[in-house]
């Protein structure tokens, strides 16, 4: 009987991967699982280990889930060519990282698109949206399901009420070309940058700010060293749980119907959780000393203006019927 891999995420610092692997029996298929958050409230955290912990009992003696969480395997630059290479076999990366693969996923991106996470979530569920999850079946990569992670809000070294205070900072942001376009219009300068470096570019001044949910502020610490958080909710940060098509087409039908159904299960389970989890963070938050500053319907009025032209500028590469589809679910 195979020792549960979810011990690692608390090991995970210190763990190698050798050591990993031999929670295993030999035999069974090794599925490494990697991802770049960290901490016990997370909810990509929660959800990759629920994932690990129904195949490692469900599917005992065919295969083996091992999770590497807080960017211990793979970081954000190197985990999608992993994935294509064969050194790791699930992943769960932001939406945003996709540029160098699909342009599409920009919509997922565009500022004040979705209203709250229950938008996003008819978005995934609609026709558009479970398109979307194979737009890069070419490529190789099979979307699972989408984990949705929370709303994204501002953080700098100053106090962000309005979007005209962005002016002249510099601002933490994934690998997408709709996050650095908002930053622009805000006045701000985007510097792209991997997740494993941001709390070290806040604390030296690299960058002046970021731009996350309450989850990966808290988790990650980076109310520690900002001065505050402003809750614009201006963006979604929602992940592509994902494999390769070469690992998926390995198993034998009927194992393949058995991991795709835990997968299924897992994403509803994590999608009904994420509201709850971002709660509990954004408390953590403030009971730790973070500071949050709220916006009226009129400040946030200026937040949507400064932004919203975005849109615009990507409607060609991510196509105004999809924009629409997602800005009207
Ligand atoms: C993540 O939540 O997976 C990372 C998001 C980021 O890079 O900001």
């Amino acid at each position: 009987m195979k020792k549960l891999t979810l011990g690692l995420s608390a090991l995970a610092l210190s763990v190698s991967a050798a050591t990993a692997q031999a929670n295993c029996d030999a035999g069974e298929v090794v599925a490494k699982l990697s991802h770049v958050t960290g901490g016990t409230t997370h909810p990509k955290v929660v959800a990759a280990n629920n994932f690990a912990e129904r195949v490692n009992k469900e599917m005992n003696g065919y295969m083996c889930v091992e999770v590497y969480p807080n960017s211990t395997l793979f970081g954000d630059s190197k985990e999608l060519e992993a994935l294509l290479l064969g050194d790791v076999q699930i992943l769960a990366p932001s939406l945003s990282k996709f540029g160098s693969y699909t342009p599409k996923y920009g919509v997922f991106d565009l500022p004040f698109i979705f209203k709250d996470m229950d938008a996003a979530i008819n978005f995934t569920n609609s026709k558009d949206g479970k398109k979307l999850l194979n737009e890069m079946e070419d490529v190789g990569f099979v979307g699972l399901g989408y984990w949705m992670s929370g709303m994204k809000y501002f953080s700098a070294n100053k106090a962000l009420l309005e979007p005209t205070d962005a002016a002249g900072l510099k601002f933490r942001v994934q690998s997408s070309d709709v996050a650095k376009a908002m930053i622009a219009a805000m006045g701000g300068t985007p510097q792209a940058m991997a997740f494993s470096e941001v709390y070290g570019g806040l604390q030296t001044g690299v960058v002046d700010g970021q731009e996350n949910t309450w989850s990966n502020i808290y988790t990650k610490k980076f109310f520690e060293v900002q001065d505050s958080t402003t809750e614009t909710s201006h963006q979604l940060l929602a992940y592509l749980f994902m494999t390769s098509k070469e690992f998926l087409d390995s198993m034998p039908a009927d194992k393949r119907a058995q991991f795709l159904k835990i997968a299924d299960e897992v994403t509803n389970e994590a999608n009904l959780a994420v509201k709850a989890a971002e709660n509990t963070n954004r408390e953590n938050i403030l009971k730790a000393g973070g500071k949050i500053n709220t916006l009226d319907a009129a400040a946030r009025k200026k937040w949507v203006d400064a932004m919203k032209p975005v849109w615009k500028q990507f409607e060609d590469q991510i196509g105004a019927d999809l924009i629409d589809s997602a800005a009207n679910s």
